[in-house]
């Protein structure tokens, strides 16, 4: 067996134990369903744990269930949805919703190819949901989580090919637990195994075994190609101020910045 694929099949039982005493306590962990997990998923694309908590309450107080979603106000929604930004996500949940509701009696599909088919539902968040709600042992491969692959397997391809990456992790899910491993490798990107030049490798439950301490490389990886120089743009903003506040048009739909 490859060496990289050795050293990421040990994390589990590293990580697993770690997680129970370590896990950070968030309102989709105490109460799991995969309404709940879709939901928190896509407001956590982007935007931080401690910016979505709040949110994700109102959330659920407005929407307890897909068929409440299904039936919401658009404006509505996208109120509750004010700061949270990129608002194609809040679309796209209202229009799967209604696809579960119409299409699957409410209950969500447990396959990956018919959760990825739902609008918005990318390969992260069928893995989050197969594995968090549904038990299955599916890798949820985001920043956090390759940054940990990469170090703990010493590996030095490029993370945005993510082909191979994924090979090995599907190789190392655990069969008891998936959805506690990918949220244990969550935190642990989150909280200690940071990016650029600061992982707290003296906390780290893989440290015994991590190849990119033992070799000292842990600031080298992950290895990712120089992204491609912005574009910048002259833009002149008018700000219409009134004794109300700021006058706002609502975007179209769809294109840029919809
Ligand atoms: N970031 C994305 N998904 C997460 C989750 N389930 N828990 C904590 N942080 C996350």
């Amino acid at each position: 067996m490859d060496a990289i694929q050795e050293k990421l099949n040990r994390l589990p039982g590293a990580l697993l134990p770690w997680y129970r005493e370590n896990r950070r306590v968030l309102p989709w962990r105490e109460q799991v369903s995969a309404y709940r997990t879709w939901v928190s998923e896509i407001m956590l694309q982007q935007t931080r744990v401690a910016a979505v908590i709040p949110y994700f309450q109102r959330f659920m107080a407005a929407y307890p269930s897909v068929e409440a979603l299904a039936a919401c106000d658009e404006g509505q929604l996208m109120k509750l949805w004010e700061g949270l930004g990129y608002y194609s996500r809040a679309r796209n949940l209202r229009r799967a919703a209604q696809i579960v509701a119409e299409q699957y009696g409410g209950a969500f599909p447990r396959t990956y190819e018919e959760l990825t088919a739902l609008p918005g539902i990318g390969d992260y968040t069928a893995g989050a949901i197969l594995s968090i709600a549904f038990g299955e042992p599916v890798p949820a491969v985001d920043g956090n989580v390759l940054r940990v692959a990469a170090r703990v397997g010493g590996c030095r391809l490029d993370i945005l090919d993510r082909r191979q990456f994924r090979r090995w992790m599907e190789a190392a899910m655990p069969r008891g637990a998936p959805g506690a491993f990918n949220q244990a490798r969550m935190d642990l990107g989150a909280g200690v195994c940071l990016p650029n030049s600061a992982p707290l490798c003296d906390s780290c439950p893989a440290a015994a075994f991590c190849a990119a301490r033992e070799q000292g490389c842990q600031r080298e990886l992950p290895v990712r190609a120089p992204k491609k120089e912005k574009r910048r743009e002259e833009k002149t903003v008018f700000l219409l101020l009134g004794p109300e506040g700021v006058a706002l048009r609502q975007r179209p739909d769809t294109g840029l910045l919809a």
